[in-house]
């Protein structure tokens, strides 16, 4: 009896309020169904469907016509079954996402498997220049750069503090701050763009593209690292803080906010470098490297923590060599547009 009642107020709760939320909180990733970061795959038919009934849901104004959408969308899943199975062997096991129709045909790796993820795709994955010169530093000279270079310096010291050599939580923390500045400065410069109708010569590309690749990083450590409550407090604070600053400081001098990424860079990849010796020490467990590591750096698949802390600081140093360049062509008097984009620099 208690059972049942139990089973009423959930369903109730389902359907009058939580479907609602839940349905909104749906990603499309989850709603393909494709196999996910862990590489479990939660593409079994009957999920998939109860996802998408609750995603209609979320989209009608009532329950009664949410059920006719629910209705009607199945009525026409029926009638067009042979003709979307016919367009499934054509595009070889595409899954429709929900009743828009968004489709995204199977998509494989080189040796033939199904391609696993949704946040990032075959032709966005590359092989990480290691033999980028590691220890290049910009020396500074003016006052703008010797502020940048404190800066980062006086940022360093609370960093040192909280994590020590932990550099596991370190590098996860930081990376929640590296994949800010692209994503400003791009965002910027789009806006700009639309604002004096002219082209950003590819920056806003390549600087979002930093943003992603830094994104990317952090999705590498977080398989890695399971932050607490409190480190997850902090990237909170840090983000409100750090993002405004750093929006503010790239409205007023977009050559000091390049400046100040490009020393962080610096500062990146010592963090690495120290973190690889703990590796090489055995302090730091050598363990193996997450899968999507593996396909996104397109590393071995017997790749270990060190391949992959190896392949970041190669992307770090690329990056510091992407912000002293811009900094550059704004000290030099001069737009970035004027100068040709890095895009695809890793
Ligand atoms: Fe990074
Ligand atoms: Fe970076």
């Amino acid at each position: 009896m208690n059972l049942r009642v139990a089973w009423f107020v959930t369903r109730g709760l389902i359907i009058n309020g939580g479907g609602r939320n839940y349905g909104r909180c749906i990603s499309t990733e989850a709603v393909v169904g494709r196999s996910m970061g862990n590489g479990s795959d939660f593409g079994n038919f009957d999920w998939r469907r109860s996802m998408k009934m609750m995603r209609t849901m979320s989209t009608a104004s009532s329950p009664e016509e949410a059920k006719t959408l629910t209705e009607k969308d199945g009525r026409k899943e029926n009638s067009s079954s042979s003709s979307v199975s016919e367009a499934k062997k054509d595009q070889g096991e595409a899954v429709v996402s929900s009743y828009w129709g968004i489709a995204r045909p199977k998509i494989t790796k080189e040796d033939g498997t199904e391609w696993p993820w949704n946040c990032f795709m075959p032709w966005e994955t590359y092989r990480a220049d290691l033999s980028i010169d590691l220890g290049k530093h910009h020396v500074p000279k003016t006052f703008l750069d010797k502020v940048a270079y404190r800066t980062v310096k006086l940022l360093r010291i609370p960093t040192d503090i909280f994590f020590k050599r932990r550099y596991g939580c370190r590098a996860m923390m930081l990376e929640t701050v590296a994949a800010v500045p692209g994503m400003v400065g791009g965002m910027l410069l789009h806006l700009r763009s639309l604002r004096k109708f002219h082209h950003s010569g590819g920056w806003i590309k390549a600087l979002l593209e930093e943003a992603e690749n830094e994104r990317m990083h952090l999705m590498t450590m977080v398989e890695l690292v399971k932050p607490k409550w409190y480190e997850r407090l902090l990237v909170l604070t840090v983000q409100g803080v750090f993002f405004n600053a750093y929006f503010v400081g790239y409205l007023l001098s977009p050559k000091l906010a390049h400046r100040v990424v490009g020393y962080l860079e610096e500062e990146a990849i010592h963090s690495y470098t120290e973190y690889l010796k703990d590796i090489g020490s055995g302090k730091i467990e050598n363990v193996p490297a997450p899968a999507i590591s593996i396909d996104y750096w397109r590393l071995p698949k017997d790749a270990t923590l060190k391949d992959v802390i190896t392949v970041i600081r190669a992307d770090e140093a690329h990056h510091r060599d992407v912000n002293h360049f811009a900094s550059d062509i704004h000290f030099q008097g001069k737009e970035l547009r004027e100068a040709p984009a890095p895009i695809g620099y890793h």
